[in-house]
């Protein structure tokens, strides 16, 4: 459920049209509706009520301070994979003591960074990573809370670039090394054994992987409560998938009603960490048509590429296109939809049916809202597009567009 709707032939987020929006703000524009992360947000609190929990939202997918800071007014923490992203949650106003750090490359700085910050959990991804934050906790004279990650080896049946927890992909401790690790770990005199991670991909649209990966992993936690390594909190990863076109994925209450049998009896807190379950839908980009052309296949030619949305180019995405006007007479095409970008892949839809548009016309790319901004670039020197922020009535400008005086900023010439 989002906030983007037609009213009398013209496309809303929330009460502005988007035609509005495009005039005042100029196009290609990522523009979010308050209205929808916030219900996005409170249907996770809602749907996992039955135990302690703490809702980490996943930085990558969308790191704007201003959303940061919305989610964090509402309780949110946050699962991030840098430095940088450990900075945009701490601005924000999420506390430390609801932050989680996972990702394979862990920097001296970056986890000098965090302890020092005093987060929650450093995720493990490396028996050499363990001890690397155990020698800098050290010489800092602080513990450091860590859990490992577990790669649970499922299989999430999702694209194979967002798919992390078979044993073939780089994230993660096998299973079957766990029990070690952390047996390791607890001799360990400057780490504290916290919790347990696992994430096994993303755009996941059932939910017998979450469930398989979840049995695979209390087994896990019951083995160690039996050599009396306790767990207190069991990160569960992001990964739930949302509808593009004719997914049907799991609502976030569905996934937590499955995994109540498993979690209930459990002396655990769990930790999520959705990103694109809570910003996808909540986030569209608006691009205006620039120019035409017939050629062995009609090309629409926008001012919105793959710098701006590399999604559809990296995962073969499907991303909706709708016209910000249509009337019933609306004609469809059969073609492309491409960006400005010297790229034959600088596509944002291929070879399929689109809104016949012409010069000048706006158009929407829907779900643009998780991994779009946060991926995008100044290839082709393009400078890096405005986002801004609808609530009801109102709007405001939550990031500035970038001017070719910013393409220069860092350089010295
Ligand atoms: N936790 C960890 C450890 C992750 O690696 C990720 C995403 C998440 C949580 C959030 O997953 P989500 O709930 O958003 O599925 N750029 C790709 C997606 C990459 C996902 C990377 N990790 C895309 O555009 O589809």
């Amino acid at each position: 459920m989002h906030h983007f709707k037609y009213k009398n032939g013209e496309l809303y987020a929330e009460e502005i049209p988007l035609s509005e929006l495009a005039d005042k703000f100029g196009t290609p524009l990522y523009v979010y509706s308050r209205k929808t992360i916030e219900r996005h947000f409170r249907t996770y609190l809602d749907a996992f009520r039955y135990i302690e929990h703490i809702v980490c939202f996943a930085v990558k997918s969308n790191p704007n301070p201003s959303i940061l800071r919305l989610l964090a007014k509402m309780g949110a923490g946050a699962d991030i994979v840098s430095g940088g992203e450990l900075y945009l949650a701490l601005k924000a106003g999420i506390p430390p003591e609801k932050i989680v750090y996972t990702g394979v490359g862990k920097t001296e700085e970056e986890i000098r960074f965090a302890l020092k910050s005093g987060i929650l959990m450093f995720n493990i991804e490396s028996e050499e990573e363990l001890r690397e934050i155990d020698n800098i906790a050290k010489k800092m004279g602080k513990k450091a809370r860590i859990g490992l990650r577990v790669n649970p080896e499922v299989d999430a049946k999702t694209h194979p670039y967002i798919s992390t927890g078979l044993k073939k992909y780089k994230f993660g401790i096998p299973i079957e090394n766990a029990l070690e690790l952390y047996i390791y770990a607890k001799k360990l005199k400057n780490v504290e054994i916290t919790g347990i991670h696992s994430h096994i991909g993303s755009q996941i649209t059932a939910t017998e992987p979450f469930i398989q990966s979840l049995s695979n992993i209390i087994r896990l936690t019951d083995n160690l409560r039996r050599i009396g390594i306790t767990i207190k909190y069991l990160d569960l990863g992001g990964g739930l998938g949302i509808k593009y076109k004719d997914e049907e994925p799991p609502l976030p209450s569905e996934l937590s009603m499955e995994l109540k049998n498993i979690l209930m009896g459990q002396d655990v807190k769990i930790i999520l960490e959705p990103g694109r379950s809570i910003i996808g839908n909540a986030g569209i980009l608006l691009g205006k048509v620039l120019y035409t052309k017939k050629a062995h296949k009609t090309f629409i030619i926008t001012d919105t590429g793959m710098n701006d949305l590399i999604r559809p180019t990296l995962y073969q995405a499907y991303h909706q296109i709708l016209p910000v006007k249509r009337s019933k007479l609306s004609k469809t095409i059969f073609g492309d939809l491409v960006g400005p970008i010297c790229e034959s892949g600088d596509y944002i839809a291929k070879e399929r049916v689109l809104p016949a548009m012409k010069r000048g016309d706006y158009f929407v790319v829907m779900s643009a809202g998780a991994y779009g901004f946060s991926m995008s670039s100044n290839y082709n020197a393009r400078p890096r597009v405005a986002e801004v922020l609808v609530d009801g009535k109102k709007v405001s400008l939550i990031r500035k567009r970038e001017t070719y005086a910013d393409l220069t900023r860092n350089c010295r010439i």
